[in-house]
C-alpha cells in the first residue's frame, strides 16, 4: 500500500514551536517513526507552507490513501477542500492536538466534510492511527 503524508503550514516547525501542544520531536523524527510503523508499506512525506503547492500535490497524487494535516489551512482553505473533492483518493484529516479543546477558530474545519474521516488529539500517533485506518 502506498500512503502519502502531507503536512501544511508551520508543521515544518514541529519540535520547535509550542512544544507543550505539539511535542518536542521534529517533523523529520515523527516521519521516521511513521515510516518504521509502516515498514511494509510505501510512504511518501511532503510538507509545504504554500496552499497552492498542497493543492498541486493533491491533484498529482498517485497512492492508496492520503493523510493530511493541513495546519491552520484546515480552518479556512476552500482551495484545499476543493482539491480533496476533486481527486479519487481517500483523504484522512489529521491533527496532533485536540483542536476542540483549543481556541474557537480551531473548532471548525472546512476540510472534514470532503475527507473520509478525522483523527485528532493523539500527538504524533494521530498520523499512525490515520494511516492504519486505510488497512481496515
Ligand atoms: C494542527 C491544529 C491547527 O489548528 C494548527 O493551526 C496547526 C496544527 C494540529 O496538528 O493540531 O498548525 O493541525
Amino acid at each position: 500500500m502506498k500512503l502519502l503524508f502531507i503536512n501544511g503550514v508551520n508543521l515544518n516547525l514541529t519540535g520547535k514551536r509550542e512544544t507543550g501542544v505539539y511535542g518536542s520531536k521534529t517533523l523529520d523524527e515523527i516521519n521516521k517513526a511513521i515510516a518504521a510503523h509502516f515498514a511494509s508499506d510505501e510512504c511518501e512525506f511532503y510538507q509545504s507552507n504554500c496552499e497552492g503547492d498542497i493543492c498541486t500535490k493533491l491533484q498529482n497524487a498517485v497512492c492508496d490513501g492520503i493523510i493530511l494535516n493541513a495546519g491552520a489551512f484546515t480552518h479556512y482553505s476552500y482551495a484545499i477542500r476543493d482539491a480533496i473533492a476533486a481527486i479519487n483518493i481517500p483523504v484522512v484529516e489529521v491533527h496532533m492536538s485536540n483542536v476542540h479543546a483549543r481556541e474557537e477558530f480551531r473548532h471548525n474545519s472546512v476540510l472534514s466534510e470532503v475527507c473520509r474521516g478525522v483523527i485528532l488529539g493523539f500527538g504524533e500517533n494521530s498520523y499512525i492511527l490515520a494511516g492504519d485506518s486505510f488497512k481496515l
